[in-house]
C-alpha cells in the first residue's frame, strides 16, 4: 500500500509544490504588478490639492516620500565651497572669503550684506532678514522667494501676467504683506514645480515665461533645448510655450531655471531675465547694454561709489553657465545632479532635498559614472580649486584698476578722459562677477567660466592702463 501510495503521494508532493509555486509566482507577479502600477502611479490622492495650495503640509499628504525630502532643505549643509554653515544664524558672511567682493560692489546694497545661500527652506526668511532690505526695495523680489502665483492672480483678477506686472512698482514690504496675508508666505512649494491635477512637470513664473519666449525668438545657437531648436522651425504663430513644447529631460532643468538666473529687479521696471541675444555672458551684457531706462538713460544696476563707473551688477547665472557646458549638451539636467532618484521598494522617488550633489556622489553621479567616490570628488575639487585660482587673480586685476583710477582722480584727471577706463571696468567687472555670483565655482562649465575670467583678468588691466595713460602728464 505504501508503496502503491508512494507515487501518489510523490504526485500529491508535487501538485502541492506546484499549486504552492504557481501560488508564488502568482503573488509575485500580482506583487510586481502592483509595484510597477504603483510606478506608474505613485500615489494615491487622500486629499484634493488645486492652485491655491501652496502649503506643501497638505501636499504630504499624498506624496510624503517627496514631502519628507522636501523638509530636508531646512538641514545645515557645507562643502568647500557650497552649502552654509549653522541653523539659527545667518551663514557666514561671502565677504570675508574674498575681500576684494566688497569694494567690487561698493556704492551697491550688496556691500552692505552678502550671505552664503541656504537650503530652500530658508529662502523666504532670508530675504525678509538680509539688511540689504535697509534701502528699499521692490515686490519683485518675491518672484522667486514665495509661493507667488494666487497672489499674482488676485492682483491681476485672474491674469497672473498681469499681476506681475502690477509688483514691481509695489514696495517689497507691502506685496510682502498681502503675501502673508492671503497665507502663502512659502518657500519654493509643490505647487510651483508640478500641475496639481497630474503632478506633470511645469513652471509657473511669469519672468522665466517671458525670458524664454525672447531667448526662442531670437538667434543664438541652443543645441541644448531641442524643443526651442524645433519651435524655430515652425511658423512661429505662438510665443515658445515650454509647458506645451520642452521635453522632460528640459523640464527637469526648466523648474530650477525660473530662479537660478541673472535677472534686473527695481522698482524702475519689470523683473527681466535678458536673454534677448542668449544665455552667454558676452551675450547677455549685449542685452544690457541696449536696454534703457524708461527715462532714456542706459541700463545699469548702480554706480560704482569709488569710480563712478556704470556696473552691471551679475545674479546667480546656474541655468545660464549650466548651458554652457557638457552636460548640459549630453542632456543632463539639474534635476539628474541635485534631486537624484531614491530607490523606495520597487518605485524611484526624486530625492527633493534639493543641495550639493557632492554630499550625495553616490547616488547624483555613479550612475552615470563608473569611478569610485573618491576619484568623482577629486575631479570636482581640482576644477573648483582651478576656478577659484583664476578668480583670485581677475579679483585682484580689478583692485589694481581701481587703484589705478583712484590715483588718476587725485591727480584731477577730469571724468571725460576716465571714460575708457570706467567702461573697461563695467566690463571686467561684470565678467568676474558673473563668475563669483554663479554657484559651482565653476563646475557647470568649466571651460565657459575659465574663458570669461580670462576675458575679466585682460579687460581689468587694459583698464588700469587707460587709467595710467589718463593720468600721465
Ligand atoms: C552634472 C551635475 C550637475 C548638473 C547637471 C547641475 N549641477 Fe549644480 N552643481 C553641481 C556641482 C558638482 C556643484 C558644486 C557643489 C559644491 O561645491 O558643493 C553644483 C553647485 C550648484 C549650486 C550651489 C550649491 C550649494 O550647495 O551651494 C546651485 C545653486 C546649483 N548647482 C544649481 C544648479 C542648477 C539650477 C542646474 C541646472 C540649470 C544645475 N545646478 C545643474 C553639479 C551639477
Ligand atoms: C522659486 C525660486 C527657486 C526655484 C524654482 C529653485 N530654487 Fe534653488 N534656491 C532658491 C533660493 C532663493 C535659494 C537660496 C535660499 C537661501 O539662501 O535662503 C536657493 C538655493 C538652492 C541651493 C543651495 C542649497 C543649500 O543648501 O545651500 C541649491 C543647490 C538649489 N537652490 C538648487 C535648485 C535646483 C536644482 C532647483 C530645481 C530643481 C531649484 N533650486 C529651484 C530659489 C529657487
Ligand atoms: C530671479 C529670481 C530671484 C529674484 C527676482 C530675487 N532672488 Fe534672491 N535669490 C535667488 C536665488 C536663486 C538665490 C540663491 C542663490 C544665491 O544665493 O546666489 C537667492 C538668494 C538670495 C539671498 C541669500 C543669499 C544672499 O545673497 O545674501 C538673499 C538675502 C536674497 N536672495 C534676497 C533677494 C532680494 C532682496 C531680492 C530683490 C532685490 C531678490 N533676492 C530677488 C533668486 C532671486
Ligand atoms: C523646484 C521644483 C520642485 C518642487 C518645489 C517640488 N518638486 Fe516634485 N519633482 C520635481 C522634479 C524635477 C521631479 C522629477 C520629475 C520627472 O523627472 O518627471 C519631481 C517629481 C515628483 C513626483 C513624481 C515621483 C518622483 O519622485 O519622481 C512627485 C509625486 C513629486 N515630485 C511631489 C512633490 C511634492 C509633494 C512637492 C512639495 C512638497 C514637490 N514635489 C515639490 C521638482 C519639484
Ligand atoms: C545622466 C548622466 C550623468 C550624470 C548624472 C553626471 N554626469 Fe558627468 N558627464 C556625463 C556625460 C555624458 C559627460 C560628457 C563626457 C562623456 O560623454 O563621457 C560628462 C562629463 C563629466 C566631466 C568631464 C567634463 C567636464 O566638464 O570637465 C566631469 C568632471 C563630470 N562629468 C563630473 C560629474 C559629476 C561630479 C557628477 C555628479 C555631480 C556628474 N558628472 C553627473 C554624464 C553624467
Amino acid at each position: 500500500m505504501a508503496q502503491k501510495n508512494r507515487p501518489y503521494r510523490g504526485y500529491a508532493i508535487v501538485m502541492l509544490v506546484s499549486a504552492g509555486a504557481a501560488a508564488l509566482a502568482t503573488a509575485l507577479l500580482v506583487n510586481i504588478f502592483t509595484r510597477k502600477e504603483e510606478a506608474r502611479k505613485p500615489f494615491v490622492r487622500l486629499v484634493e490639492v488645486g492652485e491655491d495650495d501652496t502649503d506643501p503640509a497638505k501636499w504630504g499628504v499624498n506624496w510624503p516620500r517627496q514631502y519628507d525630502s522636501y523638509q530636508l532643505t531646512a538641514l545645515a549643509t557645507r562643502t568647500r565651497f557650497g552649502g552654509h554653515g549653522g541653523s539659527e544664524a545667518l551663514p557666514e558672511e561671502k565677504i570675508e572669503r574674498d575681500p576684494w567682493l566688497k569694494r567690487m560692489f561698493a556704492g551697491y546694497a550688496f556691500s552692505i550684506d552678502y550671505r552664503d545661500r541656504r537650503g530652500h527652506a530658508y529662502m523666504l526668511d532670508d530675504q525678509e532678514l538680509t539688511k540689504r532690505l535697509t534701502k528699499p526695495q521692490t515686490g519683485s523680489c518675491l518672484h522667486c522667494h514665495a509661493s507667488v502665483m494666487p497672489v499674482y492672480r488676485k492682483l491681476g483678477e485672474g491674469d497672473a501676467q498681469a499681476g506681475f506686472e502690477k509688483t514691481y512698482a509695489m514696495s517689497y514690504q507691502d506685496l510682502n504683506k498681502v503675501v502673508h496675508e492671503m497665507g502663502h508666505a512659502h518657500p519654493v512649494s509643490c505647487v510651483d514645480c508640478h500641475d496639481p491635477q497630474t503632478m506633470a512637470l511645469r513652471v509657473t513664473r511669469p519672468g522665466f515665461i517671458n525670458a524664454m519666449h525672447v531667448l526662442a525668438a531670437g538667434d543664438a545657437p541652443l543645441p541644448h533645448l531641442p524643443s526651442v531648436e524645433r519651435w524655430r522651425k515652425t511658423d512661429r504663430e505662438k510665443p515658445y510655450d515650454p509647458n506645451a513644447l520642452a521635453s522632460r529631460t528640459e523640464m527637469r532643468s526648466f523648474v530650477c531655471g525660473q530662479c537660478h538666473v541673472e535677472y534686473y529687479c527695481s522698482s524702475k521696471m519689470p523683473l527681466e531675465y535678458p536673454w534677448s541675444k542668449g544665455l552667454r555672458a558676452e551675450q547677455i551684457e549685449a542685452h544690457w547694454n541696449q536696454t534703457k531706462f524708461p527715462d532714456g538713460e542706459r541700463f545699469y544696476d548702480y554706480k560704482h561709489a569709488e569710480s563712478g563707473a556704470e556696473i552691471l551688477k551679475a545674479q546667480h547665472p546656474e541655468f545660464e553657465l549650466w548651458s554652457q557646458g557638457i552636460h548640459a549638451r549630453s542632456g543632463v539636467s539639474c534635476a539628474d545632479c541635485h534631486m537624484p532618484y531614491q530607490r523606495d521598494g520597487a518605485t524611484k522617488v526624486s530625492d527633493h532635498w534639493v543641495r550639493s550633489p557632492m554630499l550625495n556622489l553616490n547616488r547624483a553621479c555613479q550612475t552615470c559614472h563608473h569611478f569610485p567616490e573618491e576619484e568623482i570628488k577629486s575631479r570636482v575639487e581640482v576644477i573648483q580649486d582651478r576656478n577659484f585660482q583664476l578668480m583670485q587673480r581677475a579679483g585682484k586685476a580689478l583692485m589694481d584698476q581701481l587703484d589705478a583710477i583712484a590715483e588718476a582722480k587725485k591727480r584731477g584727471v577730469t571724468a571725460e578722459k576716465l571714460a575708457p577706463a570706467l567702461e573697461l571696468q563695467r566690463q571686467a567687472q561684470w565678467r568676474l562677477d558673473f563668475i563669483a555670483a554663479e554657484n559651482s565655482m565653476g563646475f557647470h562649465a568649466p571651460q565657459e567660466a575659465a574663458k570669461v575670467l580670462a576675458e575679466a583678468t585682460d579687460l581689468a588691466r587694459q583698464g588700469e592702463i587707460a587709467a595710467r595713460k589718463a593720468a600721465a602728464p
